[in-house]
């Protein structure tokens, strides 16, 4: 059949509101579009695709996007579509100061307006780095196009002198190695390039691997989305085929809205729980769904979380890397693993449902992905906490965590910022012991600003010296997904917000109790609202441009860090036409 024969609504779609029209309008959408040699029949009414890259030199995950988008457009024109590369903001992890989640708003914005302003009929969101995942599909969502994530994929394995190392995670091992005088600085910066030796994303199950597992789990991308490497030829045919499929979900009209539902939400909770995800895919699923206006609670992560397992043995809470885990099945192995847990019948954007894609996956290393009977490790779900300290909740990844410190009363030693934590921590004087609850304030959405990955404060030296490797840890900021710990994070409201966290003060006894999914100040109410009357009300130096925008607007950590006004989704009606 020919492409026209089985596209009935060709010429009819939004792109036609541009390029379809017989006047000076049409003339000008057509005419400066022809400047890059574009044949006649690309203004055909074809479905129209729009291609937003993260690409930047300054997001080395992102760096080899244009690879990936050259192989999506192949499979567009394949299918008679024609495909539009267009640049979105890219949120460098790595790089951007303060933190790339200040921006991820931002770029949400950047990807809503440009979707909604261009004659496109579908888009492909590429994305690979923690913060661009996340921020394509708020803005997408907005929008509600057909639409399908393409993940960059992770970087090969680290390796330095014999030992396989991770993203992120070894940075932290080793830079408390050098604390605790077990390496020196010369071995620690002459891991640096061992650590990243290939094109892609963090290869340990961080942020990005996790939210490309999201991808693949939530069914806006395409099967093993989570895990083929950046580098592996098998990448550009999931891009090549997603190009293809992209241009039949137009013709299907396979919008967004109808494609995530909130089952499809519940099947990403059970994944991130069963591949001891990232606690960042808390926020930034929460601020997806917000946006879908779909009704997704941290009750609904506590909820899924309680049962999972996880599965897969991977830094930052086991030892493998993201090819091992590639190589071992990826993650239509674990979906299979866990089918007794999920709404089998979600639909994903290759038109197939989750179960059907993924039921006879199989499972090559079980040293890497764990069977359901004899799991890694017992608790794979975030749990959620709640308490005098945590009113809009708190959570903590049990996976990560000592379990002698699940359950755990110590005094708290308070840090005001991350400045006061990095001026005093190592000071020899300091009043701190492996017992004690470190509190770090004022690095959540507003205090920070943009919530940065701080929670998982390095131990000071003089414990790390005593081999101690885990303290716990209490902070409205967010960690590192390649992080690990018993690390109590998110807590909301967070202390520049007026939350209790702004009233705890050195010396105070807190109770941390994981299993009754408790965190809580012993300090009676009467002196705490004392207190209250007498704390400063918070300032920082963001007094300007976007900085101020977002500390005025955006929401807490409970439900994803979003703007206020962003929450929703308006579809794609330009109202007015620009000539
Ligand atoms: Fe980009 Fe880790 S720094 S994924």
């Amino acid at each position: 059949m020919s492409n026209d024969a089985k596209d009935p609504n060709k010429g009819k779609r939004r792109s036609s509101e541009w390029w379809g029209k017989a006047d000076k309008d049409g003339f000008a959408h057509r005419s400066w579009m022809k400047n890059q040699g574009l044949p006649e029949d690309m203004f055909d009414g074809r479905p129209v695709i729009g291609i937003a890259n993260t690409f930047s030199e300054f997001n080395p995950c992102n760096a080899h996007f244009g690879g990936i988008a050259e192989r999506v457009k192949r499979g567009i024109y394949e299918a008679g579509g024609f495909p539009v590369e267009f640049p979105v903001f890219s949120n460098s992890e790595s790089q951007l100061r303060p933190t790339a989640m200040l921006y991820r708003n931002l770029a949400s914005m950047d990807v809503e307006e440009a979707i909604r302003g261009l004659p496109m009929d579908g888009v492909v969101l590429l994305v690979g780095c923690d913060k661009t995942t996340p921020a394509l599909l708020m803005g997408a969502a907005s929008c509600d196009l057909p639409t399908i994530c393409v993940s960059g994929g992770p970087m090969l394995n680290g390796h330095y002198r014999g030992e396989q190392i991770g993203s992120g995670t070894h940075v932290w091992k080793f830079s408390e190695a050098v604390k605790a005088g077990e390496m020196t600085l010369e071995d620690f910066l002459g891991a640096e390039q061992a650590n990243a030796r290939s094109a892609g994303h963090c290869m340990t199950m961080g942020t990005a691997s996790t939210m490309a597992s999201m991808v693949e789990s939530l069914g806006i991308g395409m099967p093993h989305n989570a895990a083929i490497p950046a580098v592996d030829s098998r990448r550009n045919v999931l891009a090549h085929m997603a190009g293809r499929r992209i241009v039949d979900m137009v013709r299907e009209d396979l919008r967004m809205s109808k494609l995530l539902k909130k089952e499809n939400f519940e099947n990403a909770i059970v994944v991130n729980g069963a591949i001891g995800g990232s606690t960042n895919a808390v926020v930034h699923l929460q601020a997806i769904a917000g946006r879908m206006e779909l009704d997704v609670s941290l009750d609904d992560w506590d909820r899924l979380g309680r049962s999972v397992p996880c599965l897969v043995n991977l830094m930052p809470s086991g030892k493998y890397l993201m090819e091992d885990f590639y190589y071992a099945g990826g993650l239509p192995a674990v979906i299979r693993e866990v089918g007794e847990f999920l709404n089998k019948d979600a639909l994903t954007a290759n038109g197939k449902t989750i179960w059907e894609n993924n039921k006879d996956a199989p499972n090559y290393n079980q040293d890497v992905i764990f069977p359901l009977a004899a799991p890694f490790k017992p608790n794979g779900g975030l749990a959620v906490l709640r308490g005098n300290l945590a009113p809009n909740g708190a959570i903590i990844k049990p996976s990560a965590a000592s379990p002698e410190l699940m359950n755990h009363r110590g005094r708290a030693v308070v840090f005001e910022d991350i400045e006061d934590y990095k001026t005093r921590i190592d000071d020899p004087d300091l009043d701190i012991d492996e017992n004690c609850v470190m509190v770090l304030k004022n690095c959540g959405p507003r205090g920070y600003p943009g919530m940065a990955e701080v929670g998982n404060m390095g131990l000071p030296s003089k414990v790390l010296k005593k081999g101690i490797t885990d303290m716990v840890r209490v902070s409205d900021a967010r960690m590192s997904g390649t992080a690990y710990g018993t690390v109590v994070l998110h807590v909301a409201p967070e202390a520049a917000a007026g939350g209790p966290l702004a009233l705890v003060q050195n010396g105070d006894m807190i109770e941390l109790d994981v299993a009754n999914r408790r965190l809580h100040l012993d300090v009676d109410e009467a002196e705490l609202a004392r207190r209250r009357e007498t704390v400063k009300p918070f300032e920082n130096d963001y007094r300007r441009g976007y900085s101020k925008l977002y500390i005025e607007h955006v929401t807490q950590a409970d439900t994803g860090a979003d703007f206020d006004f962003l929450i929703g989704r308006s579809g794609t009606p330009t109202l007015r036409e620009s000539h």
